[in-house]
């Protein structure tokens, strides 16, 4: 999956990634910004440092054309749509006075107007391939719009789902989330982020958004720097080494240090040490927020802080344009500061092909948006993000022929809430409920019914009785609970990860009425739903599946797709379990049952509801002869990793075999198992297939005391599984250098 290079320095193995997967820009671009910024004044400088936001519904602002003209505006976000750019386009190239081209950004999370998956769904597919080629849909759709740079992916790792954001990311490994990372960048620019249908991606937010204190949105976060290289910095270097355009900064402190003000993050790690030389965005008024965070005086002050720090491009609010003369001429900032992020900036216009090709064709975006092929494929993503938790009894796949089938619940009908939190210029009138696409897959001759019984969050009864009674008169009841979409996403941490409101007594009252029923999560976080787990004869993850959501969801109901999909974040008992995490290390007392002096709760088990990496099928599947190339290497060797896969059910279905190492003795506590490589593969039945992975030196290392990455002799244990669990292990030794 990887080749990196391997430098052995002094007997430790520093292991680093080639500089650049990014496209070094041709040799002339760079004397062609050189002769820009020769031209340009301090306040045209100060211009393209400066981004604003257009209105809601795509247009523009009146302001911005009068400071677009005066080359005080270098990028806006949300003006989207050809007409709505094309016209500040113009304004830009035609009328500005060194023709600048505007660049136009927007979230385009998971889908443009055809909205996929959320990132978290997406990740549950483990199908980077799958999530580069829905980046690379929402580049098409996108670029036909005019936007030319997305604020995407989110490569933040979340490991408290309490914390809202946990939904736009890719769960809690930092494996699987690098590997999603750097298939979205690929996805959203291709090798070449100027051609017409890709766009600049974003990695975002830089950084440790994830890890904030107590899962409270903008909250403080305070991480070592072991679980920062760990844990939250692989997925940004992945994408970095896809080449990701730029970096937008974090909102929270990292160790008191408010991300948009730091050093540490956005020049020795960003620049120096990863050799980055895109552009690095703050957040939405970042900038500004310096002064509450404590860290800034008033504004001047965030103006400098910020800028010198790294920050190129200001987001929303006007420090940089407003005190960026006064500071300069107070020698607090430096011509060559405001040169190097005019640089930045001017290299990722380039990057984009703004100055090759500043406008869109209206005809490209009539054909692009909602294509059939691109519903099609969002479908098929929707799908494959499905976990199916829990399958008692055959209770799933429904059968297409049921004489009546009840779909009830406060999301069976939802519309907008499929979309997610980052529903982009997605339309709720292009969306397919759960309702409308069970309608569709059943047969002709089943009745198919509905009630809400409820809404989200639901703090009433009353509507218990339609809902009651449609199951009772029903053959099978479809149950639709979970979030709304503001129940998730930014802003929406909650400290309660049960279901909202009443949606529980719900299930339990159509459960009462003992007819056949199965139960539909549409969530954009995990939820405690320990009565579900124990009692619901059929449970399905659909989390929010998109615009196709409403049909995929029936897809898997009724048999048309086999579930297979697997967890891409742990699923608590409680809240009070949290943080819970595979990867966890030993300690010195790990639990025994025998032993009360050991690692526990009193009053719950350590154990998750459901494990990281869990996911049922409509079929079987079995692991067998796990073979390693060989049994001892070299601290620079790196070793096969083979075992085989089998059907061993009545389906064709999906299996997505995981490989996990252990370092089991080394010199810093390693995890019981960190995951290194996994596959999906797709059986018929009794179809076999061997699988052969490849560990490299990066596989085996782990941070030392002093946390530097080194390959140290010793036993590991490699372990072939289809979840964090069991699995079948195999014995390595790396030997002394
Ligand atoms: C928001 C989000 C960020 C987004 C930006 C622009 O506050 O934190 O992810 O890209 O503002 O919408």
């Amino acid at each position: 999956m990887r080749a990196k290079v391997l430098v052995l320095v002094l007997g430790v193995v520093a292991l680093c990634a080639p500089g650049a997967a990014q496209a070094a820009p041709p040799p002339d671009i760079e004397q062609r910004i050189g002769a820009l910024v020769a031209q340009m004044t301090l306040a045209e400088k100060l211009g393209q440092l400066q981004q604003l936001d257009g209105l809601a519904d795509g247009t523009a602002r009146p302001e911005h054309a009068r400071l677009v003209r005066r080359g005080r505006l270098g990028s806006t976000l949300n003006v989207r749509g050809a007409a709505a750019t094309n016209a500040l386009q113009r304004v830009a190239v035609e009328q500005s006075r060194l023709k600048i081209p505007h660049l136009f950004a927007f979230d385009v999370v998971h889908g443009y107007r055809t909205i996929f998956p959320v990132p978290l769904g997406e990740a549950a597919s483990w199908d980077p391939p799958g999530a580069e080629d829905a980046a690379r849909i929402a580049a098409r759709e996108a670029t036909a719009a005019g936007v030319r740079w997305t604020f995407a992916p989110m490569a933040d790792i979340a490991r408290d789902p309490r914390w809202g954001r946990v939904v736009e990311g890719a769960g809690e490994d930092p494996y699987l989330g690098s590997a999603f990372a750097a298939a979205r960048t690929r996805g959203f620019q291709g090798e070449d982020p100027s051609a017409a249908d890709r766009m600049l991606a974003t990695a975002k937010h830089w950084a440790g958004y994830g890890a904030a204190e107590a899962g409270r949105d903008y909250n403080d976060v305070d991480l070592s720097e072991r679980e920062l290289r760990e844990v939250y910095l692989p997925p940004f270097k992945a994408a970095r080494d896809a080449g990701a355009g730029s970096f937008m900064t974090a909102f929270n402190t990292l160790n008191g240090v408010p991300a948009t003000g730091n050093p540490y993050l956005l020049r020795s790690i960003l620049r120096d040490e990863w050799g980055f030389d895109g552009v690095v965005v703050s957040d939405y008024t970042a900038v500004l927020e310096l002064i509450k965070h404590g860290m800034a005086a008033d504004e001047v002050d965030a103006a400098r802080i910020a800028l010198m720090a790294g920050t190129d491009v200001e987001m929303v609010s006007r420090t940089f344009n407003e005190h960026g003369q006064a500071l300069l001429r107070a020698g607090a900032i430096t011509v060559a500061r405001i040169d190097e992020a005019l640089g930045n900036v001017l290299r990722a216009k380039y990057r984009a092909g703004l100055f090759a090709r500043p406008y869109v064709d209206p005809a490209r975006e009539r054909r692009e948006l909602l294509r059939p092929a691109h519903r099609r494929a969002a479908r098929r993503a929707a799908a494959r993000s499905m976990v199916l938790l829990r399958n008692e009894d055959g209770a799933l796949p429904l059968r297409r022929t049921l004489g009546r089938v009840a779909v009830v619940g406060p999301l069976a009908r939802a519309r907008k809430s499929l979309m997610g939190t980052w529903w982009g210029d997605g339309r709720p009138q292009d969306v397919t409920s759960v309702l409308e696409g069970v309608r569709r897959a059943v047969s002709s001759g089943t009745e198919v019914t509905s009630a809400d019984g409820c809404t989200v969050p639901c703090h009433n009864t009353r509507g218990f009785g339609a809902a009651v009674a449609a199951a009772r008169a029903a053959d099978a009841t479809v149950v639709v609970v979970g979030e709304s979409y503001d129940l998730s996403g930014e802003a929406a941490s909650r400290s309660s990860l049960d279901l909202p409101g009443r949606q529980l007594d719900l299930v339990k009252a159509i459960a009462r009425t003992g007819k056949p029923y199965v139960v539909v999560l549409m969530n954009g976080r995990p939820l405690t739903v320990e009565w579900l787990a124990r009692n619901a004869p059929g449970l399905l993850e659909a989390w929010f599946g998109g615009t196709e959501g409403g049909p995929a969801v029936a897809d898997v109901l009724f048999g048309r797709v086999n579930p297979g999909g697997k967890l891409p974040i742990t699923f608590p008992r409680s809240v009070g379990q949290i943080p819970i995490h595979y990867d966890a290390r030993p300690t010195g007392r790990p639990f025994d049952k025998a032993n009360k002096y050991t690692s526990k709760y009193l009053d719950s088990p350590n154990t998750p509801l459901y494990r990281f990496g869990h996911g049922l099928s409509y079929t079987t599947f079995a692991l067998s002869n796990l073979r390693l190339g060989a049994t001892t290497i070299a601290p620079t060797g790196s070793v096969t990793a083979s075992v085989t896969v089998r059907n061993t059910g009545r389906r064709t279905g999906d299996e997505v075999v995981q490989l996990y190492v252990r370092d089991r003795v080394a010199s810093v506590s390693q995890p019981l198992r960190r995951l290194r490589d996994f596959r999906r593969v797709t059986l018929r039945p009794g179809q076999s297939r061997r699988l052969t992975f490849s560990l490299e030196p990066e596989d085996l290392a782990i941070f030392d005391a002093d946390v530097k990455p080194v390959v140290e002799p010793g036993r590991f244990v490699i372990t072939a599984a289809t979840d964090s669990r069991g699995g079948l292990r195999a014995g390595l030794t790396v030997a002394a250098g």
